[in-house]
């Protein structure tokens, strides 16, 4: 084992020690100290990653930027369009993109299934959690095979890079970040500066190489990713894979993207043969039901750049057991209360006696405000037990007196809402400018106060 210089540093404030130990003196913090390496003895250790003598090698000198190359064309387009949609259209070569998702949600199905559909590429799937057996599983059960994708259980750097040389991978893919380990540090795989270390390795082999490699990681209870914050500074794309578990919806976002935008969204549905790509969500989220029934409404809203039609259903009546309930289901709670406080107030519905509960329907979490109005009429619809007919859908946010609010993005919604069969559709008064309101197959209503709304839905 080469000599190799480390020192301890607190995780919380930075702070150094050339020996552990267990509280840091200025910050106060427990166990917060980790190894990592300040300085590696270059000379008598294996090259991380010595790349084929290639043109990239040569020293980097300024260049006008007016005479720098640009390639827009050499993105690799793979078969998965929500993945192309979400990287900025395509694959971009020689970058880095970091997966982040819960356990279970199907992270490694996803890459293998890219992987194994990127039929001219050669792909190295490099896997440090399932052996090769259960690969061939799950890739069996995915349905399809081809011969151009590798997998390779291993989960030292070096080993992993020996073999990169032989084989020389188009698309390397390593699930997952953690389980790695270089030999350049002592501490275990997953440690703080173990992840570091392995990634600065293999951005280094992916910048030089010209190989875009995709990496897994895990993420902490609190939902970010794990290992430290440097990582997402590291890598050039961070793909986050999230949805509830028990439902089968799946969405994929850019929360950083050097490449393209980071508002897309990818939208997929597990199955038992794998991930399907959905390519019109809104059809699937609005329930098909043949007779009308009160407590639903229909939202259109934004989900990144994509507008999504979403149904909220609730159920509204009266409290018997003391104090009522308020429960909500992928929507802020905190923002039901208000909008409970300001249809009480400014409406003049009684809602303060009755036990209210909100859900959005397929297990999406909705944070654009544009669903307000539709989860005021869905709670209004219940109290009322009035059904709000099925081809009317919303678009505005509420305010504190009542009033109705302009929304971003308006003309997307209401194409949205008109491509997928919409008649009506409530809109905020202060919306409309440059908006053509005539001509279109759905009718849009201007309003500006609650009251309006009511009049027009329920006379
Ligand atoms: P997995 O990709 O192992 O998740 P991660 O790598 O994010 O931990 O996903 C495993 C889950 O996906 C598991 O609960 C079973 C389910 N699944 C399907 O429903 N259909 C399939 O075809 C596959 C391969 C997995
Ligand atoms: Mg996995």
């Amino acid at each position: 084992m080469a000599k190799i210089k480390t020192s301890y540093f607190c995780q919380n404030c930075g702070a150094q020690s050339a020996k552990w130990i267990g509280r840091c003196p200025a910050c106060g913090e427990w166990n917060t100290y980790v190894e990592e390496v300040i300085q590696r003895e270059e000379a008598n250790t294996v090259a991380a990653w010595k790349p084929v003598s290639t043109s990239r090698q040569v020293a980097s000198k300024p260049k006008p930027l007016s005479e720098i190359s640009f390639e827009a064309e050499s993105r690799i387009v793979t078969n998965d369009q929500e993945l192309n949609r979400v990287l900025g259209g395509g694959i971009v070569p020689g970058s880095l993109i970091l997966i982040g998702g819960e356990p279970g949600i199907g992270k490694s199905t996803l890459m293998l299934q890219i992987a194994m559909s990127l039929k001219n590429q050669r792909v190295l799937y490099v896997s440090g959690e399932e052996s090769e057996l259960q690969i061939k599983m799950r890739a069996e059960r995915l349905g399809t095979n081809h011969n151009n994708c590798f997998i390779l259980t291993e989960t030292g750097t070096q080993n992993i890079f020996k073999q990169i040389e032989q084989l020389q991978p188009e698309l390397l893919v390593v699930d997952s970040i953690q389980t790695l380990h270089s030999a350049f540090i002592e501490s275990g795989a997953g440690s703080i500066s173990q992840v570091r270390e392995c990634t600065a390795e293999l951005l280094k082999y992916a910048k030089e190489s010209g190989t875009p490699v995709f990496l897994i990681g895990h993420i902490t209870k609190e939902g970010n990713l794990a290992g430290p914050k440097i990582l997402e500074h590291m890598v050039d794309t961070v793909l986050q894979f999230e949805g509830d578990r028990h439902m089968t919806y799946r969405i994929l976002r850019t929360t950083k993207n050097r490449f393209g935008s980071t508002s897309e969204l990818g939208i997929y549905e597990m199955q038992g043969s794998g991930l399907r790509q959905v390519n019109n969500p809104s059809e699937i989220l609005i329930s098909q039901r043949e007779e009308h029934l009160s407590g639903i409404s229909i939202g259109a809203t934004l989900e990144g750049n994509r507008p999504l039609l979403i149904e909220v259903q609730s159920l509204v009546s009266p409290a018997t057991y003391g104090t009522p309930q308020r429960s909500s289901t992928g929507y802020d709670a905190k923002r039901l209360n208000m909008l409970l406080a300001v249809l009480e107030k400014r409406g003049g519905f009684k809602l303060g006696t009755q036990d209210v509960f909100l859900n959005i329907a397929g297990g999406l979490k909705v944070e654009d405000p544009a669903i307000d109005l539709a989860v005021c009429a869905s709670i209004l619809s219940s109290f009322d037990d009035l059904a709000i007919p099925s081809t009317t859908c919303f678009a505005a946010e509420v305010g504190l007196s009542g009033e109705i609010r302009a929304v971003n993005r308006i003309e997307n919604r209401i194409s949205e809402a008109e491509k997928l069969g919409f008649k009506e559709i409530y809109i905020s008064k202060f919306n409309v400018k440059g908006l053509d309101l005539k001509g279109r197959g759905i009718k849009i209503h201007t309003v500006s106060k609650l009251e309006e709304v009511l009049s027009g839905l329920f006379g």
